[in-house]
């Protein structure tokens, strides 16, 4: 062993992780290397002292349950798009002239690993099969090139949302790759930042670090919370301080309705003076995988759905809703001197959470063993658990059939949050937005097809023979709009106002176009019937 390979080897038996170098005598130079380069860039006391606060943190909430603790959200803290009408035009009017001056960035979460969904590349880079076969990260490019159109339009200033692109270790190349491959998908490429959040150790129970080959450990991506520490390391606040960033909208990758650098929230929060807050849609069911945002020791916080009983969860007010039913969407918006306050002195006092995991792992005799139970923790911060540094902090409710529909899960019958029900949602709120906006839509039989889908009727095929499914529930009509074309269902009326259409009815940059067959889902499609309107 080299010198240097000596000193390591002193590190780690200081920090209880020799066991990292037993299969050293048996590895090539080249492994050697690897795994050296690897461990010289770990602090091992310090990881050691994140497995140490982790379990403490997890043993403690096991013993002494959040519930009881939990207050739901007071109304003055909130807004609403169906309650507060009147206010929605003025706030949208403050976050597009905020975009128009150039003062708000929006940061996208995008470095998990899509485990659930079962893909070995980005979440962003997956279609779900919308007509136009467009992706995560192309539709959030579009809507932000048309919200920098239209707050242009308004305040005649050309203007620019930085979009700054958070990847981990395992996704940082494709990511990138995949951006450049489709030319920024029309955005500056100045304005698009990619950083990398760091990557942490998979532990057994006992703190030791997993190894899942004879040379290589066992990384994951620290939790979208990793974001805070990436933030510091990677000088993106000081470039947010350079362009004048005074908002920044958080989000996720995996919703397909995401209203990236949404200017009524952006605006609302701006006219709260809030330097954080975050955008939900009502709980409607005790058991959805969403985390909810309550008041804990008066506090602002996310409780995951995992971390409180049943019995909370099932609890309702006195109007029969759900009384912890702000469901956390992950989007939030920071003030940049928040934000700023966060990175520098708030990060170090967040702490890592648990989550038990069947982690792969070579056993003493070199052999691979893929676990069928937890065998090992992953350590994770939470982009949330920040909020209760916030000394204004609000809440923004929408709806969730127009915002919210995360891609979560691979397709299977009846599955939840998956590529169907992603594709199914857009087309069905673009379907809306005709309607809206004075269209019709009309069946093979020329009859107009009734503005509301049937949900989960009683079984069977419906009198139209053709537009169920077994459960009795309407296939959305194929209904695709781009962003370029409209944002939030604005500025389509010229296009379909008083007209009758045949889906497929996809509108973009070049025009109104239907396709036929009978453009249902899984129909095999038609031809063009015709182009421009
Ligand atoms: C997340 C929220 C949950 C919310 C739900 C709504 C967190 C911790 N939880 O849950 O409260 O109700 O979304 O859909 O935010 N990511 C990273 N780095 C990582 C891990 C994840 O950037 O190390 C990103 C992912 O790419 C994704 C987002 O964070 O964009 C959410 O991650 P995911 O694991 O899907 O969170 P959920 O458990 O679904």
């Amino acid at each position: 062993m080299d010198p240097s390979a000596s000193e390591l080897k002193q590190r780690l038996a200081e920090a209880g992780q020799s066991h990292l170098l037993l299969f050293w005598d048996e590895l090539s130079p080249e492994e050697r290397s690897g795994l050296t380069l690897d461990l010289q860039g770990m602090d091992f006391q310090e990881l050691n002292g994140f497995f140490k606060k982790a379990v403490e943190l997890s043993r403690s909430c096991k013993d002494e349950k959040i519930d009881s603790r939990m207050e739901p959200v007071p109304q003055e803290v909130l807004g609403s798009v169906t309650r507060d009408k009147e206010s929605l035009k003025c706030w949208e009017q403050t976050g597009l002239e905020c975009i128009s001056q150039g003062k708000v960035a929006v940061l996208l979460l995008a470095g998990g690993q899509g485990t659930r969904l079962g893909v070995s590349y980005p979440k962003g880079m997956y279609d779900v099969g919308l007509p136009s076969r467009k992706t995560l990260f192309q539709i959030q490019a579009e809507r932000l090139l048309k919200l920098q159109w239209l707050a242009e339009e308004k305040h005649r200033r050309k203007c620019f949302i930085p979009w700054y692109i958070m990847t981990s270790g395992r996704t940082m190349e494709s990511t990138q790759d995949f951006f450049s491959r489709h030319n920024y998908f029309g955005l500056d490429k100045d304005n698009v930042v990619f950083f990398q959040q760091g990557m942490l150790p998979a532990m057994d129970f006992h703190g030791k670090i997993i190894l899942e080959s004879k040379c290589k450990l066992s990384m994951a991506p620290d939790g979208n919370g990793g974001l805070y520490r990436a933030l510091g390391k990677h000088g993106i606040l000081e470039d947010m301080g350079r362009r004048g960033i005074d908002f920044i909208h958080v989000y996720c990758v995996d919703n397909i309705l995401v209203k990236v650098a949404d200017p009524a929230f952006v605006g609302f929060c701006v006219q709260k003076n809030a330097d954080c807050g975050a955008k939900v849609v009502e709980k409607s069911n005790p058991t959805e995988a969403v985390g909810v945002v309550c008041r804990v020791n008066g506090h602002y916080q996310v409780v995951e759905y995992s971390e409180i009983t049943l019995a909370t969860a099932q609890k309702r007010s006195a109007d029969g809703r759900l009384m912890f039913n702000a469901g956390n969407v992950a989007n939030h918006f920071f003030s940049f001197s928040f934000l700023k306050d966060v990175v520098e002195k708030y990060e170090p006092q967040l702490q890592h959470h648990v989550a038990q995991k069947k982690v792969p792992f070579v056993d003493a005799k070199g052999e691979l063993i893929t676990p069928d139970k937890p065998n090992g923790i992953k350590m994770e911060k939470f982009v949330f658990d920040i909020f209760h540094f916030a000394k204004t902090f609000v809440v923004y409710e929408v709806l969730r059939e127009d915002e919210f529909s995360p891609l979560k899960n691979a397709d299977r019958q009846d599955g939840k949050d998956t590529p169907t029900t992603a594709r199914h949602a857009l087309m069905s709120l673009h379907h809306r937005w005709v309607l809206n906006a004075g269209g019709h839509f009309i069946d093979g039989n020329g009859t107009r097809v009734p503005a509301i889908p049937r949900c989960g009727a009683a079984g069977g095929v419906a009198d139209d023979g053709n537009r169920t499914l077994k459960d009795g529930t309407d296939l959305p009509i194929k209904c695709e709009i781009s962003p370029l074309v409209s944002y939030g269902g604005e500025g389509i009326e010229v296009l379909v106002k008083e007209r009758e259409f045949h889906p497929t009815l996809i509108i973009d940059e070049s025009g109104v176009h239907q396709l036929v067959k009978n453009g249902l889902e899984d129909e095999e499609e038609g031809k063009v019937l015709f182009g421009q309107l």
